[in-house]
């Protein structure tokens, strides 16, 4: 049991998938993991473990903005012996090559987030996802035909952003602008844990468009086999 998890001992499996909306958590588990149990209900924000393809996988809500995922990844990675966390989201297109409904594996985080100043100070720690777990998404989701790119995101603390900073991330080759990545990356190389977020283009914050309700599902779909398949092959020796 931690503070926001209230998980007995070996509930979690070593592989977690973290959706920023614990319904969304709900939703995984009863739709794509078998014999899913909820292990947290603790303000709501859902956890669930189950098998996939015979693996043990987790999926663990982490609310929105990286203060709020912090809490939960600290305690996983603490608390609960967890190796492996994929976030799984949405993120805005902020570059013209990207496109609605691409599916972005973020090979790394940049921030405008206090959280970082706070821990480095006038150091610049560079956030970067787990080469091995990149390499397992990236070939997953060739296996499955699944469009993709390999890309950096921003993680902003801002969702309505009046200074429109995206526009100077995506001249230095930023494709989309989400909200939790940079902290779990940096998490987990605090704690030497493998981490990625897998993301899906929501809305073109440049050009104003955005996916429809069945576009969104598909997309959603495709990551889910990507981040399911990347964490069952960590459960294999
Ligand atoms: N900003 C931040 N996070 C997001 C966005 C956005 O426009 N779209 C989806 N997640």
């Amino acid at each position: 049991m931690s503070i926001h998890i209230n998980a007995k001992e070996g509930a979690i499996a070593p592989a977690v998938l973290l959706p920023g909306d614990p319904l969304r958590a709900a939703f995984i588990a009863e739709h794509f993991l078998e014999n899913p149990v909820c292990y947290n209900q603790v303000r709501g924000m859902f956890g669930y473990t189950g098998t996939y393809q015979g693996a043990p996988v987790s999926v663990q809500g982490t609310g929105m903005g990286q203060p709020s995922l912090s809490i939960y990844v600290n305690e996983l990675f603490r608390f609960y012996g967890v190796r492996t966390a994929i976030r799984i989201g949405t993120c805005g297109a902020i570059h013209q090559s990207t496109k609605v409904r691409d599916v972005i594996l973020a090979i790394g985080a940049c921030s405008d987030s206090a959280i970082l100043t706070q821990r480095f100070g006038i150091l610049h720690f560079a956030p970067t996802a787990d080469f091995g777990l990149l390499e397992a998404a990236h070939q997953a989701a060739d296996r499955e035909g699944i469009a993709h790119i390999v890309a950096p995101v921003v993680s902003s603390d801002l969702f309505y952003d009046d200074n429109e900073n995206w526009k100077l991330w995506a001249k230095y080759g930023v494709r989309g602008v989400e909200m939790e990545t940079a902290e779990l990356y940096t998490l987990a190389a605090k704690f030497d844990r493998k981490a990625l977020a897998i993301l899906t283009v929501s809305d073109h914050i440049a050009t104003g468009e955005t996916t429809t309700a069945e576009e969104r599902q598909t997309s959603f779909t495709a990551m889910m086999k990507i981040a399911l398949e990347t964490a069952a092959a960590q459960a294999v020796p």
